[in-house]
């Protein structure tokens, strides 16, 4: 039955001949008893497809000519306002900064208000976001240097502060893309202030001077900070030499490897081999031998959790599921995640009334609520959730 209503779609498409533009199918020998020839003489592969032929040419797509008869609308040249809206990048020359100054003391404080949710104490990072300093950025870049020949158990620390070559990125970064939720919201003295505070978190110095709490940062010196990766990205690609730079860099095998050139058998001597030291111990959710279903009905999706009893659990689950679990779902974000049993027995250590009052004011990378509007017991129905699949 199948294969003739195959049969009866292979012959329609045969009628339709020079414009049919699928004919490979695998019933076309079994058809034929032979093989079949696309226009252009090529063999028809099986399952293969064969496009329409013009003027001597095969192809998906031909041009269509009177698409182009009509004049091309280029739209109009875009104002000079319109320019100056996109054009807010600032150079390592200072091109683009805006006027503005700033102080660290005020930073902190915008930093507290606008920062610290995500970007932790002090610059510090966790909760997923990265740190805006580890400490005294001179101190650190040293463990920048040539990782690969003289590798460090704990790798090199890259923050602003030692691994950026530029402080211009800095202000623009900041003000173009952070607050993250919000960009584009702080005030030129604002990002002034911000970037005055995250050069004292990372001991920077200006001018040879430490940078202190009430020293000014403004248009003129803000970029005269001293960093101390600012050569640190070999070869120096920039400029018109960029390329030969880059050619001299690759052409010393000394800047990689051991400094000789070898491209077979290069390895002398027995490897040595390391067995896989981390052993998976801990499946979530934790695997079972047994082969029954899980005792709690509302586990399957067809179950009517109302008559089962559960009910503020499903709701629970149903809040989780839309608002908790983008960060809850997982530990990346540092949020203590479904199933783990640890995490949540830390957590429900200090009692519901705690938790809760954390999760409806929230607590530092976790936002009032879970970012949402929901009620009270809403917000208590999915811990409560949470903490269920997590026992
Ligand atoms: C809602 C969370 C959030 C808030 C609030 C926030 N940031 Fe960020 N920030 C991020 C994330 C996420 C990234 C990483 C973005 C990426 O890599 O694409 C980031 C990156 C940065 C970086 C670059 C760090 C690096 O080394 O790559 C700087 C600098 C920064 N933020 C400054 C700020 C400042 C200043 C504020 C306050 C005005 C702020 N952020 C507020 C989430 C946030
Ligand atoms: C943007 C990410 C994010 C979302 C969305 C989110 N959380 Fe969290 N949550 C976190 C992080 C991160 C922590 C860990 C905070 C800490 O201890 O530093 C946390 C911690 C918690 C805690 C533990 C508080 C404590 O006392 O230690 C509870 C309870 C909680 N969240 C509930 C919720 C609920 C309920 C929702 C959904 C309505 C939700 N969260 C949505 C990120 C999030």
């Amino acid at each position: 039955m199948f294969k003739s209503y195959r049969n009866i779609l292979f012959g329609a498409a045969l009628i339709a001949g020079a414009s049919a533009t699928l004919l490979a199918n695998a019933d076309i020998n079994a058809n034929t008893g032979g093989s079949k020839k696309y226009t252009n003489g090529k063999l028809v592969i099986d399952g293969g497809a064969t496009y329409p032929e013009h003027n001597g040419k095969v192809g998906p797509y031909y041009i269509n000519k009177k698409a182009h008869s009509l004049a091309i609308n280029n739209g109009r040249p875009a104002t000079p306002n319109e320019i100056k809206a996109w054009d807010i990048d600032v150079m390592p020359d200072g091109t683009g900064l805006p006027k503005g100054h700033g102080t660290a003391e005020e930073g902190e404080e915008v930093y507290e208000a606008k920062c610290l949710s995500c970007h932790g104490d002090f610059g510090s990072g966790g909760g997923g976001y990265p740190a805006l300093s580890k400490g005294n950025a001179y101190e650190l870049h040293k463990t920048l240097k040539f990782q690969r020949t003289t590798p460090d158990a704990d790798g090199p620390v890259r923050v602003f502060g030692t691994y950026w070559p530029r402080a211009s990125t800095l202000w623009w970064y900041i003000k173009t893309g952070m607050p993250h939720p919000a960009p584009l919201s702080l005030s030129d003295d604002q990002v002034y202030a911000l970037v005055a505070y995250i050069y004292t978190l990372n001991e920077l110095k200006l001018n040879g001077e430490e940078i202190e709490e009430d020293t000014e940062i403004n248009q003129d010196n803000v970029l005269k900070v001293d960093l101390p990766n600012k050569d640190g990205f070999v070869p120096n690609i920039d400029g018109p030499k960029g390329l030969e730079n880059t050619r001299a860099y690759f052409n010393d095998y000394k800047n990689y490897g051991n400094g000789t050139r070898c491209m077979h058998d290069c390895f002398k001597g027995e490897p040595k081999i390391l067995p896989i030291q981390i052993e998976q111990k801990t499946f979530l959710p934790p695997l079972s031998e047994k082969r029954d279903l899980p005792k709690n009905p509302c586990w399957i999706a067809s179950c009517d959790c109302e008559a089962a009893g559960s009910n503020a659990n499903a709701e629970g689950k149903k809040i989780y599921e839309a608002s908790c679990a983008v960060c809850h779902g997982n530990d990346s974000m540092g949020a203590p995640d479904l199933g783990n049993k640890e995490a949540w027995a830390k957590v429900m250590k200090q009692g519901m009334d705690t938790v809760l009052k954390n999760a409806i004011n929230g607590k530092n990378a976790m936002p009032p609520r879970g970012g949402t509007d929901l009620p009270d017991d809403k917000i208590k129905a999915a811990i409560e959730y949470m903490y269920s699949k997590s026992k």
